[in-house]
């Protein structure tokens, strides 16, 4: 494609650590749409004749077709999906393929099939979330008035419902979508007719080419339209965030799937065994997307690391652009889709998890609460005497509402009968019924809220 300036061809070494092809043949799609909606405008721009354009169009038509059914050649001489493409468009169609290229560059077409892909990518995670937000927002409804230890430092702080739990990742994954709605907006501008970098002579007009591939309206800078990546790393960086939200969830279901937990029982069918220890039963998928998270992140991490020291416009760096952002993407739906089978399969022990809630003092606070409001007690002091409640329980291996009235009068004596209603898990977490709180009636409403925003309704 550029033989004329060359004495001599590539060295084999440079002919394999030049090519591009191996990995974004996965643009094939995108670059045969980017490449017919050019001809078109070329065609009807009379840049190109009419009868020219349309041999081009439905040339690239038989080239899709052979793609679809056989894959895509694997040519490290034709370096990537572009230069592939119009090297089989030619054999196909004769000199006439030549002429495709006028007023564009790979530098623009790159960009702009790859920003196309990106924009299917997002698309793609925008569904998944989709699809784990209504699984949250249906366990979430099952278990509203559940009750198991809300925890701070991992220790037991005090009684949520499960579904408040549950509708906590819900709201992660509203923000998670929002992050890639937004990434999509500033994205949607066509960089096709920035040619190399500098734009062109040709009469083109890139407001058919953008409109043709659904774009909003053509970058406002050829060169920073071949060099930007910022689309790229906002859905990377989208990506990565997702990828931790997942992560944390998955960390839950392991933490909670462990013997001494024993708050669920993860699906059979996301789980494995032991080839050695028979009883095992393994949250491998879970602690995998823990895992893939730590790559997306190192995806994001990488292309950041890539673009950071380049002047404009392109340089060959940017080749290396691709495989991050397609890594994360496999990462990310395998992610969501693990999480999504969890979240719906897993049974939910809930007797343990109140048990649970009961025996770590979690009501607590409630005592401290109760001796503010019935007692008119400064909190700091209601804090200190109930400390000593727990201390004297603690010692009996007793839960709180287990000591009796004589022994919680002992420690303090302006504590009476009624403090035994305000020491049950259900009473307190039907007392935090602030907007946003754990009680059930809180989360029934955040729960109809979401189906609705869902369209489950
Ligand atoms: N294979 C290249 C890439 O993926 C295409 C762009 C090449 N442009 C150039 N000026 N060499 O980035």
């Amino acid at each position: 494609m550029w033989g004329g300036r060359f004495a001599e061809g590539p060295s084999a070494i440079m002919r394999e650590i030049n090519a591009s092809i191996p990995f974004d043949k996965a643009l094939w799609r995108q670059d045969i749409a980017a490449s017919k909606a050019h001809v078109a405008m070329l065609g009807a721009q009379g840049i190109v004749s009419a009868p020219d354009a349309a041999i081009i169009s439905d040339g690239l038509d038989r080239v899709a077709a052979e793609y679809e059914a056989d894959g895509v050649p694997e040519d490290w001489d034709l370096e990537d999906i572009h230069m592939t493409t119009e090297s089989r468009l030619a054999e196909l169609i004769g000199p006439v393929a030549g002429r495709l290229h006028t007023a564009r560059s790979r530098n623009d077409q790159v960009a702009t099939d790859f920003k196309l892909w990106v924009r299917e990518a997002l698309d793609q995670v925008d569904a998944g979330l989709d699809l784990l937000q209504r699984a949250l927002v249906t366990r979430a409804s099952e278990h509203a008035a559940s009750i198991m230890p809300g925890f701070t430092h991992l220790q037991t702080a005090q009684p949520v419902t499960l579904g408040h739990h549950m509708m906590a990742y819900y709201e992660m994954a509203r923000r998670d979508r929002s992050r890639f709605a937004d990434a999509r907006v500033r994205m949607n501008e066509s960089p096709l007719g920035a040619a190399a970098l500098a734009g062109t002579g040709f009469p083109i007009d890139r407001n058919a080419t953008a409109t043709a591939l659904g774009f909003d309206r053509p970058s406002n800078n050829s060169l920073d339209a071949v060099s930007d990546r910022d689309f790229a790393l906002d859905y990377l960086m989208a990506a990565a965030q997702c990828s931790l939200h997942l992560s944390r969830l998955a960390e839950e279901f392991i933490i909670w799937a462990s013997q001494p937990f024993g708050f669920v029982r993860l699906p059979d069918t996301l789980s494995t065994g032991s080839s050695i220890m028979p009883q095992k039963k393994n949250p491998d998928a879970a602690e995998l997307v823990r895992g893939h998270a730590g790559r997306i992140i190192g995806c994001a991490t990488s292309l950041m690391v890539t673009m950071k020291g380049l002047p404009l416009a392109y340089s060959k760096d940017m080749q290396d652009d691709k495989p991050p952002v397609f890594e994360a993407a496999s990462l990310l739906a395998l992610s969501i889709a693990a999480m999504t089978g969890m979240v719906t399969g897993t049974t939910f022990r809930t007797e343990r998890m109140r048990q649970a809630a009961e025996l770590g003092y979690a009501t607590a606070t409630d005592l401290a609460d109760w001796l503010v409001t019935q007692a008119d007690i400064p909190f700091r002091q209601a804090h200190h005497i109930t400390g000593a409640a727990v201390k004297l329980a603690e010692s009996k291996g007793a839960a709180l509402d287990e000591l009796s009235l004589e022994e919680l009068q002992t420690i303090d004596s302006r504590i009476d009968g009624r403090v035994f209603a305000a020491l049950s898990v259900e009473a307190s977490v039907a007392a935090r019924s602030s907007h946003g709180g754990t009680a059930p009636e809180q989360v029934r409403l955040r729960v109809a809220e979401a189906r609705t925003a869902l369209g489950m309704e």
